[in-house]
Protein backbone atom coordinates (compact mmCIF):
# COMPACT_ATOMS: atom_id res chain seq x y z
CA UNK A 1 0.00 0.00 0.00
CA UNK A 2 1.28 3.10 -0.49
CA UNK A 3 2.92 5.47 2.39
CA UNK A 4 0.29 7.56 3.63
CA UNK A 5 2.13 9.10 6.52
CA UNK A 6 5.60 10.27 6.85
CA UNK A 7 7.16 11.95 9.81
CA UNK A 8 8.82 14.60 8.29
CA UNK A 9 6.01 15.99 6.73
CA UNK A 10 4.64 19.02 8.38
CA UNK A 11 0.96 20.10 7.74
CA UNK A 12 0.81 23.58 10.51
CA UNK A 13 2.25 26.33 9.00
CA UNK A 14 -0.42 29.26 9.08
CA UNK A 15 -0.32 32.24 6.47
CA UNK A 16 -2.47 34.99 7.89
CA UNK A 17 -2.92 37.68 5.26
CA UNK A 18 -4.51 41.52 5.74
CA UNK A 19 -6.10 42.78 3.05
CA UNK A 20 -5.22 45.77 1.84
CA UNK A 21 -1.91 45.18 0.55
CA UNK A 22 0.18 46.86 -2.49
CA UNK A 23 1.82 45.31 -4.73
CA UNK A 24 5.20 47.57 -6.24
CA UNK A 25 8.64 46.44 -6.58
CA UNK A 26 11.81 45.15 -8.78
CA UNK A 27 12.56 41.64 -7.80
CA UNK A 28 13.53 38.32 -9.23
CA UNK A 29 11.84 34.84 -7.66
CA UNK A 30 13.84 31.96 -7.48
CA UNK A 31 15.07 29.67 -10.23
CA UNK A 32 12.98 27.55 -12.56
CA UNK A 33 12.26 24.03 -11.07
CA UNK A 34 12.03 22.10 -13.91
CA UNK A 35 15.28 23.37 -14.82
CA UNK A 36 16.63 22.71 -11.66
CA UNK A 37 15.26 18.95 -11.36
CA UNK A 38 17.32 18.57 -15.30
CA UNK A 39 20.45 20.27 -14.27
CA UNK A 40 21.08 17.95 -11.27
CA UNK A 41 20.33 14.35 -13.40
CA UNK A 42 22.12 15.76 -16.21
CA UNK A 43 25.28 17.35 -14.98
CA UNK A 44 25.34 13.80 -13.16
CA UNK A 45 25.29 11.84 -15.97
CA UNK A 46 28.00 13.78 -17.81
CA UNK A 47 31.82 13.42 -18.20
CA UNK A 48 32.98 16.51 -16.04
CA UNK A 49 32.30 19.20 -13.96
CA UNK A 50 28.60 21.14 -14.02
CA UNK A 51 28.19 24.44 -12.76
CA UNK A 52 24.72 25.66 -11.96
CA UNK A 53 23.77 28.67 -11.38
CA UNK A 54 20.65 30.12 -10.44
CA UNK A 55 19.58 26.72 -9.04
CA UNK A 56 15.92 26.63 -6.85
CA UNK A 57 16.77 26.18 -3.60
CA UNK A 58 13.02 24.70 -3.02
CA UNK A 59 13.06 21.34 -1.26
CA UNK A 60 11.35 18.91 -4.32
CA UNK A 61 15.10 20.27 -6.82
CA UNK A 62 16.64 19.40 -3.32
CA UNK A 63 15.34 16.20 -3.15
CA UNK A 64 16.36 15.25 -7.01
CA UNK A 65 19.71 16.73 -5.34
CA UNK A 66 19.87 14.37 -2.47
CA UNK A 67 19.00 11.38 -4.80
CA UNK A 68 21.87 11.94 -7.40
CA UNK A 69 23.79 12.36 -3.99
CA UNK A 70 22.60 8.98 -2.56
CA UNK A 71 23.83 7.47 -5.83
CA UNK A 72 27.42 8.71 -5.23
CA UNK A 73 27.41 11.84 -7.22
CA UNK A 74 29.80 14.65 -5.46
CA UNK A 75 27.36 17.66 -5.75
CA UNK A 76 28.80 20.89 -3.92
CA UNK A 77 26.56 23.83 -2.70
CA UNK A 78 29.67 26.48 -2.49
CA UNK A 79 26.91 29.77 -2.53
CA UNK A 80 23.23 29.81 -2.51
CA UNK A 81 21.66 29.33 -6.23
CA UNK A 82 25.41 27.62 -7.32
CA UNK A 83 25.76 24.21 -7.19
CA UNK A 84 28.76 22.01 -8.61
CA UNK A 85 28.04 18.78 -10.01
CA UNK A 86 31.12 16.07 -10.43
CA UNK A 87 29.84 13.89 -13.24
CA UNK A 88 30.23 10.41 -12.50
CA UNK A 89 29.27 9.58 -16.83
CA UNK A 90 26.63 7.77 -18.28
CA UNK A 91 27.46 4.30 -16.48
CA UNK A 92 28.72 5.95 -12.99
CA UNK A 93 26.12 5.62 -10.61
CA UNK A 94 25.89 3.55 -7.76
CA UNK A 95 22.76 2.08 -5.78
CA UNK A 96 21.27 3.37 -3.44
CA UNK A 97 21.34 2.04 -0.15
CA UNK A 98 17.92 2.94 0.74
CA UNK A 99 14.87 3.97 -1.46
CA UNK A 100 14.80 7.42 -2.58
CA UNK A 101 12.33 9.99 -0.55
CA UNK A 102 11.33 11.82 -3.52
CA UNK A 103 8.93 14.26 -0.79
CA UNK A 104 6.48 16.49 -3.17
CA UNK A 105 7.94 16.28 -6.45
CA UNK A 106 6.15 14.48 -8.86
CA UNK A 107 9.26 15.78 -11.75
CA UNK A 108 11.30 14.07 -9.36
CA UNK A 109 9.60 10.68 -9.44
CA UNK A 110 8.45 10.72 -12.85
CA UNK A 111 12.00 11.61 -14.48
CA UNK A 112 14.23 9.30 -12.29
CA UNK A 113 11.65 6.51 -13.03
CA UNK A 114 12.73 6.38 -16.80
CA UNK A 115 16.78 7.20 -15.90
CA UNK A 116 16.80 4.61 -13.40
CA UNK A 117 15.09 1.80 -15.39
CA UNK A 118 18.22 1.58 -17.84
CA UNK A 119 20.66 1.11 -15.01
CA UNK A 120 22.55 -1.77 -13.84
CA UNK A 121 21.35 -1.46 -10.22
CA UNK A 122 17.92 -1.98 -8.36
CA UNK A 123 15.93 1.20 -6.99
CA UNK A 124 12.80 2.31 -4.98
CA UNK A 125 11.36 5.05 -5.20
CA UNK A 126 8.97 6.49 -2.68
CA UNK A 127 7.56 10.11 -1.86
CA UNK A 128 5.29 11.87 0.68
CA UNK A 129 1.42 11.41 1.00
CA UNK A 130 0.23 13.88 -1.98
CA UNK A 131 2.67 11.91 -4.26
CA UNK A 132 2.27 8.44 -3.05
CA UNK A 133 -1.44 9.45 -4.45
CA UNK A 134 -0.09 10.37 -7.76
CA UNK A 135 -0.83 8.39 -10.79
CA UNK A 136 2.05 6.74 -12.23
CA UNK A 137 0.93 4.30 -14.67
CA UNK A 138 1.73 7.58 -17.25
CA UNK A 139 5.25 6.20 -16.78
CA UNK A 140 5.39 2.59 -15.95
CA UNK A 141 3.62 1.31 -19.22
CA UNK A 142 5.28 2.69 -21.60
CA UNK A 143 8.61 2.02 -19.78
CA UNK A 144 7.33 -1.44 -19.19
CA UNK A 145 7.27 -1.80 -23.21
CA UNK A 146 10.92 -0.36 -23.47
CA UNK A 147 11.35 -3.71 -21.70
CA UNK A 148 11.78 -2.03 -18.18
CA UNK A 149 11.10 -3.95 -15.17
CA UNK A 150 9.23 -1.59 -12.87
CA UNK A 151 6.46 -2.42 -10.19
CA UNK A 152 3.94 -0.25 -9.00
CA UNK A 153 1.85 -0.09 -6.03
CA UNK A 154 -1.99 -1.07 -6.00
CA UNK A 155 -3.94 1.42 -7.83
CA UNK A 156 -0.63 2.49 -9.91
CA UNK A 157 0.94 4.49 -7.34
CA UNK A 158 4.02 5.01 -5.78
CA UNK A 159 6.48 3.49 -4.24
CA UNK A 160 8.06 2.28 -7.55
CA UNK A 161 9.86 -0.40 -7.36
CA UNK A 162 12.81 -0.75 -10.45
CA UNK A 163 15.03 -3.85 -11.08
CA UNK A 164 17.71 -3.89 -14.05
CA UNK A 165 16.81 -4.87 -17.30
CA UNK A 166 17.61 -4.00 -21.06
CA UNK A 167 16.16 -1.66 -22.87
CA UNK A 168 14.89 -1.54 -26.27
CA UNK A 169 13.89 1.90 -27.79
CA UNK A 170 9.87 2.92 -28.93
CA UNK A 171 7.80 4.14 -30.99
CA UNK A 172 5.70 5.70 -28.59
CA UNK A 173 2.61 8.45 -29.17
CA UNK A 174 2.03 9.64 -25.91
CA UNK A 175 -1.52 10.44 -24.73
CA UNK A 176 -1.59 13.21 -22.58
CA UNK A 177 1.11 16.42 -22.93
CA UNK A 178 2.92 15.86 -20.12
CA UNK A 179 6.41 17.11 -19.84
CA UNK A 180 7.19 14.39 -17.25
CA UNK A 181 6.12 11.37 -19.54
CA UNK A 182 8.21 13.28 -22.13
CA UNK A 183 11.45 13.33 -20.24
CA UNK A 184 11.01 10.03 -18.32
CA UNK A 185 10.97 8.45 -21.91
CA UNK A 186 13.92 10.52 -22.99
CA UNK A 187 15.57 9.74 -19.81
CA UNK A 188 15.25 5.84 -20.48
CA UNK A 189 15.70 6.25 -24.14
CA UNK A 190 19.36 7.75 -24.16
CA UNK A 191 19.74 3.64 -22.47
CA UNK A 192 17.83 1.63 -24.86
CA UNK A 193 18.60 0.09 -27.78
CA UNK A 194 18.23 1.72 -31.03
CA UNK A 195 16.05 4.86 -31.69
CA UNK A 196 12.84 5.76 -29.76
CA UNK A 197 10.40 7.99 -31.20
CA UNK A 198 7.83 10.18 -29.26
CA UNK A 199 4.77 12.01 -30.43
CA UNK A 200 2.97 14.77 -28.46
CA UNK A 201 -0.63 15.35 -28.61
CA UNK A 202 0.07 18.83 -28.49
CA UNK A 203 3.66 20.94 -27.34
CA UNK A 204 4.71 21.09 -23.67
CA UNK A 205 7.88 22.13 -21.79
CA UNK A 206 10.76 20.73 -23.76
CA UNK A 207 13.33 21.74 -21.53
CA UNK A 208 15.20 18.50 -21.63
CA UNK A 209 15.46 18.39 -25.17
CA UNK A 210 17.24 21.91 -24.72
CA UNK A 211 19.25 20.44 -21.96
CA UNK A 212 20.26 17.03 -24.01
CA UNK A 213 21.11 19.04 -26.62
CA UNK A 214 23.03 21.83 -24.42
CA UNK A 215 25.15 18.85 -23.25
CA UNK A 216 25.97 17.55 -27.04
CA UNK A 217 23.29 14.89 -26.48
CA UNK A 218 22.08 14.70 -30.71
CA UNK A 219 18.29 13.97 -30.37
CA UNK A 220 15.82 15.22 -33.41
CA UNK A 221 12.84 17.02 -33.04
CA UNK A 222 10.26 17.89 -35.92
CA UNK A 223 7.12 19.20 -35.61
CA UNK A 224 5.73 17.43 -32.64
CA UNK A 225 7.78 14.04 -32.79
CA UNK A 226 11.31 13.45 -31.19
CA UNK A 227 13.67 10.78 -32.52
CA UNK A 228 16.66 9.79 -30.32
CA UNK A 229 19.00 7.19 -29.94
CA UNK A 230 20.24 5.27 -27.04
CA UNK A 231 24.25 4.88 -26.67
CA UNK A 232 25.18 8.27 -26.88
CA UNK A 233 27.16 10.62 -24.29
CA UNK A 234 26.83 13.52 -21.88
CA UNK A 235 29.77 16.45 -21.82
CA UNK A 236 29.69 18.62 -18.95
CA UNK A 237 29.38 22.64 -18.92
CA UNK A 238 27.99 25.73 -17.56
CA UNK A 239 24.00 25.78 -16.88
CA UNK A 240 22.25 29.10 -15.94
CA UNK A 241 19.07 28.75 -14.73
CA UNK A 242 16.49 31.57 -15.44
CA UNK A 243 13.56 33.38 -12.69
CA UNK A 244 11.04 30.69 -12.86
CA UNK A 245 7.77 31.95 -15.04
CA UNK A 246 5.49 29.56 -12.53
CA UNK A 247 6.85 31.34 -9.61
CA UNK A 248 6.79 34.50 -11.37
CA UNK A 249 3.00 33.88 -12.55
CA UNK A 250 1.58 34.72 -8.77
CA UNK A 251 3.53 38.17 -9.43
CA UNK A 252 1.58 38.78 -12.85
CA UNK A 253 -1.81 38.23 -11.15
CA UNK A 254 -1.24 40.29 -8.32
CA UNK A 255 0.10 43.63 -10.31
CA UNK A 256 -2.86 42.83 -12.93
CA UNK A 257 -5.38 42.82 -10.13
CA UNK A 258 -4.11 45.33 -7.81
CA UNK A 259 -5.12 48.97 -8.36
CA UNK A 260 -1.78 51.22 -7.90
CA UNK A 261 0.47 47.99 -8.75
CA UNK A 262 3.72 48.10 -10.62
CA UNK A 263 6.34 45.72 -10.65
CA UNK A 264 9.40 44.55 -12.49
CA UNK A 265 10.39 40.96 -12.48
CA UNK A 266 13.75 40.11 -13.80
CA UNK A 267 15.48 37.39 -15.42
CA UNK A 268 12.46 35.43 -16.39
CA UNK A 269 12.04 32.14 -18.56
CA UNK A 270 10.00 32.80 -21.79
CA UNK A 271 10.39 29.52 -22.97
CA UNK A 272 7.99 29.32 -25.72
CA UNK A 273 6.52 26.18 -24.05
CA UNK A 274 5.67 28.10 -20.81
CA UNK A 275 4.41 31.53 -21.85
CA UNK A 276 0.72 30.49 -21.49
CA UNK A 277 0.50 32.43 -18.36
CA UNK A 278 1.45 35.58 -20.09
CA UNK A 279 -0.69 34.94 -23.12
CA UNK A 280 -4.18 33.91 -21.11
CA UNK A 281 -3.41 37.18 -18.93
CA UNK A 282 -2.95 39.66 -22.30
CA UNK A 283 -5.92 38.16 -23.79
CA UNK A 284 -7.79 39.09 -20.36
CA UNK A 285 -6.34 42.53 -20.87
CA UNK A 286 -2.89 42.47 -18.24
CA UNK A 287 -0.84 45.18 -19.21
CA UNK A 288 2.46 42.74 -19.31
CA UNK A 289 5.46 44.20 -21.43
CA UNK A 290 8.32 42.36 -22.32
CA UNK A 291 11.42 45.29 -21.40
CA UNK A 292 14.84 43.42 -22.30
CA UNK A 293 14.50 39.99 -23.95
CA UNK A 294 17.97 37.83 -24.17
CA UNK A 295 18.73 34.23 -24.35
CA UNK A 296 20.47 32.56 -21.11
CA UNK A 297 22.10 28.71 -21.18
CA UNK A 298 19.96 27.70 -24.13
CA UNK A 299 17.04 29.42 -22.89
CA UNK A 300 14.89 32.43 -23.57
CA UNK A 301 15.02 35.02 -20.88
CA UNK A 302 13.36 38.56 -20.54
CA UNK A 303 12.84 41.57 -17.82
CA UNK A 304 8.89 42.27 -17.34
CA UNK A 305 6.99 44.56 -16.19
CA UNK A 306 3.35 44.31 -15.32
CA UNK A 307 0.92 47.35 -14.06
CA UNK A 308 -2.67 47.18 -12.79
CA UNK A 309 -5.14 46.92 -15.44
CA UNK A 310 -8.71 46.18 -15.68
CA UNK A 311 -9.39 42.38 -16.89
CA UNK A 312 -12.35 40.84 -18.63
CA UNK A 313 -13.54 37.26 -18.59
CA UNK A 314 -12.59 34.89 -21.14
CA UNK A 315 -12.69 31.48 -22.85
CA UNK A 316 -9.17 29.88 -22.58
CA UNK A 317 -8.29 28.73 -25.67
CA UNK A 318 -7.27 25.03 -24.82
CA UNK A 319 -4.10 25.01 -26.84
CA UNK A 320 -2.54 26.90 -23.75
CA UNK A 321 -3.82 24.69 -21.59
CA UNK A 322 -0.14 22.50 -21.62
CA UNK A 323 1.94 25.86 -21.64
CA UNK A 324 -0.03 27.08 -18.38
CA UNK A 325 -0.58 23.94 -16.90
CA UNK A 326 1.31 24.97 -13.48
CA UNK A 327 -0.31 28.52 -13.44
CA UNK A 328 -4.17 27.89 -13.59
CA UNK A 329 -4.30 28.45 -9.71
CA UNK A 330 -2.78 32.28 -10.37
CA UNK A 331 -4.97 32.55 -13.35
CA UNK A 332 -8.36 31.28 -11.52
CA UNK A 333 -7.57 34.22 -9.41
CA UNK A 334 -7.40 36.55 -12.28
CA UNK A 335 -10.46 35.40 -13.31
CA UNK A 336 -12.45 36.16 -10.23
CA UNK A 337 -11.61 39.26 -10.16
CA UNK A 338 -12.29 40.26 -13.90
CA UNK A 339 -15.19 41.13 -15.18
CA UNK A 340 -17.50 38.88 -16.79
CA UNK A 341 -17.15 34.67 -17.12
CA UNK A 342 -13.79 32.96 -17.88
CA UNK A 343 -14.02 29.30 -18.78
CA UNK A 344 -12.02 26.72 -18.84
CA UNK A 345 -12.00 23.45 -20.33
CA UNK A 346 -9.87 20.63 -21.68
CA UNK A 347 -7.48 20.75 -18.45
CA UNK A 348 -8.60 17.35 -16.78
CA UNK A 349 -4.61 17.30 -15.60
CA UNK A 350 -5.18 19.60 -13.21
CA UNK A 351 -6.78 16.60 -10.95
CA UNK A 352 -3.91 14.96 -10.25
CA UNK A 353 -1.66 17.72 -9.50
CA UNK A 354 -0.42 18.45 -6.30
CA UNK A 355 -3.64 18.29 -5.03
CA UNK A 356 -7.15 18.13 -7.42
CA UNK A 357 -6.33 21.86 -8.08
CA UNK A 358 -9.98 22.33 -9.91
CA UNK A 359 -11.81 20.97 -6.70
CA UNK A 360 -9.30 23.23 -4.25
CA UNK A 361 -9.72 26.07 -6.00
CA UNK A 362 -13.24 26.14 -6.21
CA UNK A 363 -13.65 25.52 -2.15
CA UNK A 364 -10.97 28.50 -1.89
CA UNK A 365 -13.38 30.60 -4.75
CA UNK A 366 -16.65 29.72 -2.60
CA UNK A 367 -15.63 31.18 0.51
CA UNK A 368 -14.62 34.16 -1.63
CA UNK A 369 -18.13 34.74 -2.20
CA UNK A 370 -17.13 33.93 -6.32
CA UNK A 371 -19.61 32.41 -8.32
CA UNK A 372 -18.23 29.27 -10.47
CA UNK A 373 -19.19 26.33 -11.68
CA UNK A 374 -17.11 23.02 -11.42
CA UNK A 375 -16.69 20.83 -14.67
CA UNK A 376 -14.59 17.22 -15.04
CA UNK A 377 -12.26 18.94 -17.61
CA UNK A 378 -12.23 22.74 -15.97
CA UNK A 379 -14.29 25.34 -14.29
CA UNK A 380 -16.71 28.51 -15.37
CA UNK A 381 -15.72 31.68 -12.86
CA UNK A 382 -17.31 34.44 -12.94
CA UNK A 383 -16.00 37.56 -12.02
CA UNK A 384 -16.48 39.99 -9.42
CA UNK A 385 -15.34 43.01 -11.89
CA UNK A 386 -13.50 46.20 -11.70
CA UNK A 387 -13.59 48.09 -8.37
CA UNK A 388 -15.32 44.97 -6.41
CA UNK A 389 -13.90 43.51 -3.60
CA UNK A 390 -13.60 39.35 -2.95
CA UNK A 391 -14.75 38.35 -0.02
CA UNK A 392 -12.37 36.94 3.05
CA UNK A 393 -12.21 33.94 5.37
CA UNK A 394 -10.03 30.81 6.11
CA UNK A 395 -9.42 28.71 2.97
CA UNK A 396 -7.36 25.27 3.30
CA UNK A 397 -4.65 24.82 0.50
CA UNK A 398 -4.83 21.34 0.99
CA UNK A 399 -1.17 21.43 1.32
CA UNK A 400 -0.80 22.66 -2.64
CA UNK A 401 2.15 24.92 -2.46
CA UNK A 402 0.26 26.61 -5.67
CA UNK A 403 -2.77 26.99 -4.28
CA UNK A 404 -1.16 28.99 -0.66
CA UNK A 405 0.51 31.12 -3.22
CA UNK A 406 -2.61 31.96 -5.34
CA UNK A 407 -4.86 33.02 -2.26
CA UNK A 408 -1.83 35.09 -0.79
CA UNK A 409 -2.49 37.18 -3.83
CA UNK A 410 -6.29 37.51 -3.77
CA UNK A 411 -6.00 38.89 -0.34
CA UNK A 412 -5.38 42.30 -2.79
CA UNK A 413 -9.09 42.51 -3.69
CA UNK A 414 -10.45 40.62 0.11
CA UNK A 415 -12.77 42.59 1.53
CA UNK A 416 -11.62 40.93 4.92
CA UNK A 417 -8.37 39.08 6.29
CA UNK A 418 -7.65 35.70 4.61
CA UNK A 419 -6.28 32.76 6.53
CA UNK A 420 -4.84 29.58 4.22
CA UNK A 421 -4.01 26.56 5.99
CA UNK A 422 -1.34 24.09 5.28
CA UNK A 423 1.13 26.39 3.67
CA UNK A 424 4.20 24.46 4.30
CA UNK A 425 4.66 22.91 0.88
CA UNK A 426 5.70 26.37 -0.57
CA UNK A 427 9.35 25.84 0.40
CA UNK A 428 8.98 22.93 -2.12
CA UNK A 429 8.91 25.32 -5.27
CA UNK A 430 9.57 29.16 -3.75
CA UNK A 431 11.98 29.62 -0.88
CA UNK A 432 11.59 32.61 0.61
CA UNK A 433 8.01 33.60 -0.16
CA UNK A 434 6.84 35.32 2.10
CA UNK A 435 9.64 37.68 2.81
CA UNK A 436 9.01 38.55 -1.24
CA UNK A 437 5.56 38.99 -0.73
CA UNK A 438 6.41 41.51 2.54
CA UNK A 439 8.69 42.97 0.28
CA UNK A 440 6.44 43.99 -2.09
CA UNK A 441 3.92 45.40 -0.43
CA UNK A 442 1.72 42.44 1.59
CA UNK A 443 1.86 42.12 5.17
CA UNK A 444 1.76 38.97 5.19
CA UNK A 445 1.70 36.96 8.61
CA UNK A 446 2.99 32.86 9.43
CA UNK A 447 2.17 31.07 12.51
CA UNK A 448 2.13 27.82 13.48
CA UNK A 449 -1.31 26.52 14.20
CA UNK A 450 -3.76 22.84 13.99
CA UNK A 451 -4.94 22.13 10.36
C1 LIG B 1 6.92 19.46 -15.12
C2 LIG B 1 5.89 19.17 -15.98
C3 LIG B 1 4.48 19.44 -15.66
C4 LIG B 1 4.32 20.38 -14.47
C5 LIG B 1 5.25 20.05 -13.36
C6 LIG B 1 6.71 20.11 -13.82
C7 LIG B 1 8.31 19.13 -15.54
O1 LIG B 1 3.84 18.22 -15.36
O2 LIG B 1 2.99 20.35 -14.01
O3 LIG B 1 5.09 20.97 -12.29
O4 LIG B 1 9.26 19.63 -14.90
O5 LIG B 1 8.46 18.36 -16.49
P1 LIG B 1 3.20 17.32 -16.53
O6 LIG B 1 4.23 17.15 -17.53
O7 LIG B 1 2.80 16.02 -15.90
O8 LIG B 1 2.00 18.09 -17.00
Amino acid sequence: MANDFNPLEQHDLVYQVPCGGSMRGDIRVPGDKSISHRSIMLGSLADGVTTVEGFLEGEDSLCTLQAFRDMGVRIERPDTGRVVIHGVGMYGLKAPANPLYLGNSGTSMRLLSGLLAGQSFSSVLTGDSSLSKRPMKRVADPLKRMGANLALQEGGLCPIHITPAPLQGIDYAMPMASAQVKSCLLLAAIYANGETRLTEPAPCRDHTERMLQGFGYELKVSGNEIRINGGGKLRAGQIDVPADISSAAFFLVAASICPGAELTLRHVGINPTRIGVINILRAMGADIRTVREYVAGGEPVADLHVRYAPLRGIAIDESQVPLAIDEFPALFIAAACADGMTILSGAEELRVKESDRIQTMADGLAVLGVKHSVKPDGIVIEGVGQGKKLGAGTIHSHGDHRIAMSFTMASLRASGPLTILDCNNVATSFPGFAELVQRCGIPLGQQNGQV
